[in-house]
Parts: C-alpha cells; sequence; structure tokens
C-alpha cells in the first residue's frame, strides 16, 4: 500500500488494522503543515535543557509560548514569533502567575495546550560557591527554591488545566538526579524541592488521567549548562558509566518523546536521564 504522507486522513484519522503506521514524530510537522499544528508552554527556555528544548519542539513544528524573567532574545532563541509568545514572569512570586496564566490564555485566544513543561528551576550556593546544607540554608532561599521549582508547576497545572484538558495534553516536569540521593554540588532545599516535584508528578499524573492529560516527569542527571557548578564536570564525569556529562538536546528530546503520540501510553514516569549515574 503506497501512502501519501501529507494526506490529511493519514495524518490524522483514527488508526485500524489496515492503516500503515505514521511515525509520530512526523506526524507534528505534519500537523503544522496543515495548520493544526500543536502548542507548548515552556517556562526556562531562555537557556541551557529549556533552550533546547524549545529548538528541538520549534523544528518539529510546534508553536512555543515560552516564559523566563528576560525579556525575549530573538538573537539567541530562533523559533517564529517568538517575541509575540514570550511571557515575562518572576516565578519566585506566586502573586506574579495569575497575571502570566492570563497572558497564557490570551496568546492561546481560546486555542487548546498539547503541553505544558515545566523546566525553569534555581540551585542557589553559598556566597563562596559552596553547597548550601540543612544546616545553613537561609529561610529566604527555601522560599525561594520552592515557590520557582514547585509552587509554579502546581499553579501553572492549575491555571492552564483547561487548555491542557481540550488538547488531551501533556506535562512534563523537570526534576533531578538529586531528588534521590545527596549530590557533592546541589544543596538541600534544590533536592527536597525536586524530591517533592517528583511525588507531586505522581499525585498530578492521578488527579489529571481522568481527564485525559498525561503527567511526567524527566531527572536529568549532570547535563553542561549554566547551573553546573565550575567542578562538576572534572569531579563527575570520570564516575559516570557513559563518562561524560550530558548536553540539553539529549533531554530535550526525552522531553520530546514523552509529549509525542509515542508516549500515549506513559502518566505518573520519572524518566532518568543521566548516562548511568544512578545505577
Ligand atoms: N543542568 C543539569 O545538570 C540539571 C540536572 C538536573 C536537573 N536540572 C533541571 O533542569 C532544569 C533546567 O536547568 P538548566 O540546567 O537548563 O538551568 P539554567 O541553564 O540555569 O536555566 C534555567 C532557566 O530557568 C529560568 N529561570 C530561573 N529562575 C527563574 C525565575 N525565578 N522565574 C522565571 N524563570 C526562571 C531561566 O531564565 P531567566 O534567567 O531568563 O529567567 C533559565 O531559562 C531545572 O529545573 C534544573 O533544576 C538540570
Amino acid at each position: 500500500m503506497s501512502v501519501d504522507p501529507l494526506s490529511h486522513d493519514h495524518a490524522f484519522g483514527s488508526p485500524s488494522a489496515g492503516d500503515v503506521a505514521l511515525c509520530p514524530f512526523q506526524g507534528d510537522k505534519l500537523r503544522s503543515l496543515h495548520g493544526s499544528g500543536k502548542t507548548l508552554v515552556l517556562t526556562g527556555a531562555s537557556r541551557g535543557i529549556g533552550h533546547a528544548t524549545g529548538k528541538l519542539f520549534s523544528e518539529a513544528g510546534w508553536r512555543i509560548i515560552t516564559c523566563s524573567r528576560q525579556p525575549f532574545d530573538g538573537g539567541r532563541c530562533p523559533w517564529d514569533s517568538g517575541a509575540d509568545n514570550h511571557v515575562q514572569v518572576e516565578l519566585s512570586d506566586h502573586r506574579g502567575l495569575p497575571r502570566a496564566i492570563a497572558e497564557i490564555k490570551e496568546r492561546l485566544s481560546g486555542g487548546p495546550l498539547h503541553a505544558l513543561i515545566n523546566n525553569a528551576g534555581i540551585s542557589p550556593k553559598a556566597v563562596d560557591g559552596s553547597r548550601l546544607t540543612s544546616l545553613t540554608t537561609p529561610v529566604e532561599t527555601w522560599m525561594g527554591v520552592f515557590h520557582v521549582n514547585l509552587l509554579a508547576p502546581i499553579l501553572l497545572a492549575q491555571g492552564l488545566f483547561d487548555e491542557l484538558k481540550a488538547a488531551s495534553g501533556s506535562i512534563v516536569n523537570v526534576t533531578s538526579i538529586v531528588g534521590s540521593r545527596v549530590h557533592p554540588f546541589a544543596g538541600t532545599a534544590y533536592a527536597t524541592s525536586k524530591a517533592a516535584l517528583s511525588c507531586l508528578t505522581r499525585e498530578m499524573a492521578h488527579d489529571y488521567a481522568p481527564h485525559g492529560i498525561r503527567v511526567n516527569a524527566i531527572a536529568p542527571g549532570e547535563i553542561k549548562t549554566d547551573i553546573l557548578s565550575p567542578e562538576t564536570e572534572a569531579q563527575l564525569a570520570p564516575v559516570i558509566p557513559l563518562h561524560r556529562v550530558g548536553t540539553p538536546d539529549e533531554v530535550a528530546k526525552v522531553i520530546f518523546f514523552l509529549c509525542s503520540d509515542a508516549a500515549s501510553y506513559i502518566t505518573g514516569a520519572e524518566v532518568p536521564i543521566n548516562g548511568g549515574q544512578h545505577v
């Protein structure tokens, strides 16, 4: 049987026994060519893992609505209509979230939302760069870390629930390997916020599933971005089974898989991306 990959029926029809399966990754691009592309809300798209994720989804034909503290930088972020689709927000201040959610809804103009990626995160260090422990972390640091890393994902998901439901969309929370083990550089507030986000992913998967929304997490190990301490690569790469740190695009590809039709029966999972560091 020959298949016209741009045929509307093939791209969008329900699968039946005689159908040739269309690659789920190509499907997104085809949808965008037909004017019914998917839309993503991505926090922390200006740098690191978020930046690589924005690029990958954009290449796959998704429209990206970005959220971070800085104005949109068109020189660095090569996706279409980036400035129009950018919402400037300080995620450590929960009082700013309702305004940001309203701005996102305005950008969606009543349309569905296919994915929310809670990627923005902070990992504060002491002034001298050392690890902040359960004995040394100031209360303001605890509050800031939990607001950005845990509360913002909860509020964004709640605020965008109707739009996610309309698309049978999915949520990906970015946790960390440090949520399940003590780390030489990452601090206690960061580690506990990521453990809480991992637990939240399970809870949300349970609560959102009856509404057709999947909720998963990815737990990166050492990925080469600004968040790493300067010594991380030299000290940890030798003990990671793959003998290297990861790259942001290696993380972006797993996020893309979780948001794609290829992951349609996956919810409540947390995927480790760490070169075997946890084994
Ligand atoms: N890199 C790793 O090895 C690693 C390992 C495990 C988990 N992770 C997790 O992966 C995610 C991305 O990390 P990354 O390494 O890519 O970090 P990064 O390079 O430091 O980027 C962090 C992003 O979050 C945004 N952001 C930070 N604070 C914010 C705030 N208060 N309000 C709004 N946006 C804020 C930043 O944008 P602006 O500065 O423009 O606001 C930036 O785009 C984080 O959740 C991190 O915990 C990373």
